[in-house]
């Protein structure tokens, strides 16, 4: 896109950004981006709205989502609300004739996957999971070097995501971890751009008895084998959110007949590529992975380096998420501007939130192969 068009701010969108934890890290990338007004801030106590809508010099706030959903001045709400919150928030968006960006998961049932897919079918509405791993610098150069075809064919893939959410909002005790797995989900169906097909996933370990009682689900560990469709591809992706000691990692591991790509076992060092038919001490090496500002508009690119407000616990523990915020912010702006469907869209967004809920059913039943729902197999939008 030439660099010119972004100056053409005559139809900016207006954004309402709904919750204000991990939601007000975006603020400052809307208003520097050319293409976004932010409208305005919601979020149910009015103490910390009032501080965040000073801080960021945002007139309008709203406590109540109806008041949001209501206002003509908003085009489309950027939902960062509780897990709980993000299908029915997605539905009535929808439904008021909003588009709708949601942090993750969808949702976390297959029926309000099924709900957003058929309202956005039906409205005409864009919808797009706002998933941070698919927009990371990891993530970019690794489809880069895929599309480049440096890295060969690929033969495997696997991702993992070890988080101890201890200290975190009380409602991550009644979660379970496959019902969070679109990090480790999207990178391993993102890199080629394909849907899953099925999936076979073994519980490990126990949580605490506490835990295990809010949450329905004992198992501390969920590790899980999803069949990727057409292609003849298995990757492996594991989850765990209470009772192992682990640091913090969102892990993206590419096996390619070329070159192979391991993430650090150390948050902060570098990750290894693997090159085939060297010496075998040539084989690995260290290597540091570019950034890609150069893709945004010049206002957002800083963004890709810090945030001005990078103080909420999933930055300290999850290491700015690979410089995705301002991706984010520009993919979806982008497809509203341009009337196309965002990457994810809203089947591909369904198809890997069912992952981890189909993954949970199979470990719940010993392994059992588990077919992803029919409504998450067609119509993918193209990356
Ligand atoms: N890498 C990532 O993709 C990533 C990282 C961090 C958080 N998240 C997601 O962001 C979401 C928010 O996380 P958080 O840590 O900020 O949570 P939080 O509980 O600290 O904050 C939630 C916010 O939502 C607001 N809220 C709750 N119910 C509301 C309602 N009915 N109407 C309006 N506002 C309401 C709260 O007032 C608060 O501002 C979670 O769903 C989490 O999964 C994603």
């Amino acid at each position: 896109m030439a660099a010119a068009s972004y100056q053409d701010n005559a139809s900016r969108m207006r954004v309402a950004i709904v919750g204000l934890g991990f939601g007000a890290e975006f603020i400052p990338i809307y208003q520097a981006h050319p293409w976004a007004e932010m409208a305005a801030i919601c979020q149910r106590n009015s103490d910390h709205l009032n501080a965040i809508g000073d801080r960021f010099g945002i007139p309008r706030r709203m406590t109540r989502y109806e008041d949001v959903l209501a206002d003509p001045h908003v085009d489309f709400v950027h939902i960062n609300s509780p897990i709980a919150d993000h299908a029915w928030m997605s539905i009535e968006a929808l439904k008021a004739g909003k588009h709708v960006m949601c942090t993750v998961p969808m949702a976390t049932t297959i029926a309000d996957c099924e709900k957003i897919c058929d309202l956005v079918a039906t409205t005409g509405k864009k919808y797009m999971m706002a998933e941070t791993v698919v927009y990371s610098r990891e993530f970019l150069y690794l489809r880069e070097l895929y599309q480049r075809g440096e890295l060969g064919k690929i033969q495997h893939l696997a991702a993992s995501h070890p988080q101890d959410m201890d200290g975190w909002p009380e409602y991550w005790e009644r979660m379970i971890p496959m019902h969070y797995a679109t990090h480790v989900v999207s990178p391993v169906l993102g890199i080629m751009n394909q849907l899953a097909e099925y999936v076979s996933c073994f519980g490990s370990g126990t949580v605490r008895e506490d835990i295990a009682q809010k949450s329905g689900n004992r198992f501390a560990v969920q590790s899980c084998h999803v069949k990727i469709m057409d292609s003849d591809i298995t990757a492996h992706i594991w989850r765990c959110l209470y009772d192992v000691a682990r640091q913090y990692r969102e892990s993206f591991d590419v096996y390619g007949t070329k070159q192979s790509f391991e993430w650090t076992l150390v948050e902060g060092e570098p990750h290894v590529m693997h090159t085939a038919k060297q010496p075998e001490p040539e084989i690995p090496r260290k290597v540091s992975v570019p950034d890609f500002a150069h893709l945004l508009p010049e206002p957002i690119r800083k963004f890709t380096q810090s945030i001005q407000d990078a103080d909420h616990l999933s930055f300290i523990q999850g290491g700015g998420h690979g410089g995705s915020h301002p991706h984010l912010v520009h993919a979806f702006l982008s497809a509203l501007r341009g009337d196309r469907d965002p990457w994810p869209n809203a089947v591909q967004s369904a198809n890997w939130t069912c992952v981890g809920l189909c993954a949970h059913e199979s470990a719940i039943n010993g392994g059992a192969i588990v077919p992803l729902p029919a409504f998450t197999l067609c119509g993918k939008a193209p990356t």
